[in-house]
């Protein structure tokens, strides 16, 4: 089966008189219904490689391949479109928009993908936000609301095009245990209900061994996976 995302061979260098190198030689394919927790020191590259594989970045060796399909040779334009319409992604730090409600902050990347009627994302964004206990916070905006509740705001958003992977750097980095430990049942309902897949970078090895899956990253290589398929 083609596996949801591939990385094959990916090296990211920065350019410039001393180049760095972020990631190196990382292979590695993550199929559906696959829970993958990321971990290793910090400046180990687990972020650096969540935005290759998010298409976010692009290698400057290997091939990043999505469904089967090389990344290479598309537009920034057609990589947008991916992203918007496969993956989802949540960020350490939350990023909502401070100006806009935690309803709105669903509804602006929806209606962006343009998937349905206004009516429907309206209905579907409620029933996210409802779903992760954020029925009273909807009309709030960012400042008014906790941090645990903007980072499942974040995860909301993260799933309001109904993605195929999420991406999630140290979603849990701002939470206390409790609050951490729910949004790992909401990763492992997704996965095993929905069929979805998460890449996941934690920090908490408690966490980590909830995903089916560690890969670990030391110095910007893969050190150890245990989802990986031998050759
Ligand atoms: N834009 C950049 N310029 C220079 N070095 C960078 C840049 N981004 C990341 N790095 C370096 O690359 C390495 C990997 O960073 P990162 O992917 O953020 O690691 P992690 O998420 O595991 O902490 C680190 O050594 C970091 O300092
Ligand atoms: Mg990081």
């Amino acid at each position: 089966m083609t596996p949801l995302l591939e990385a094959r061979g990916v090296t990211r260098t920065l350019p410039g008189a001393v180049p760095v190198t972020l990631v190196r030689d990382i292979t590695l394919a993550i199929g559906e219904g696959e829970f993958v927790a990321v971990t290793g020191p910090s400046g180990s590259g687990k972020s650096s490689l969540l935005y290759l594989l998010g298409l976010l970045d692009r290698p400057t060796e290997g091939r990043v391949l999505i469904e089967g399909q090389d990344t290479a040779g598309l537009s920034a334009g057609a990589l947008a479109r991916l992203r918007r319409e496969r993956l989802g992604f949540v960020f350490q730090f939350h990023f909502l928009l401070p100006e806009f409600t935690a309803l709105e902050n669903l509804l602006l990347p929806m209606r962006r993908a343009g998937l349905e009627a206004e009516a429907a994302l309206r209905a579907r964004a409620e029933w996210l936000l409802e779903r992760f206990g954020l029925a009273d916070a909807m009309r709030k905006y960012p400042e008014q609301l906790s941090g645990g509740m903007r980072q499942r705001v974040a995860v909301a958003r993260a799933l309001a095009n109904d993605p195929a992977l999420v991406l999630a750097d140290e979603p849990t980095g701002n939470l206390d245990s409790v609050n951490a430990a729910g949004m790992f049942d909401l990763f492992e309902s997704l996965v095993s209900e929905h069929g979805r897949s998460i890449v996941v970078v934690t920090h908490d090895p408690h966490l980590a061994v909830r995903a089916g899956r560690q890969v670990r990253l030391v110095d910007g290589r893969i050190v150890e996976d245990t989802g990986a398929v031998p050759a």
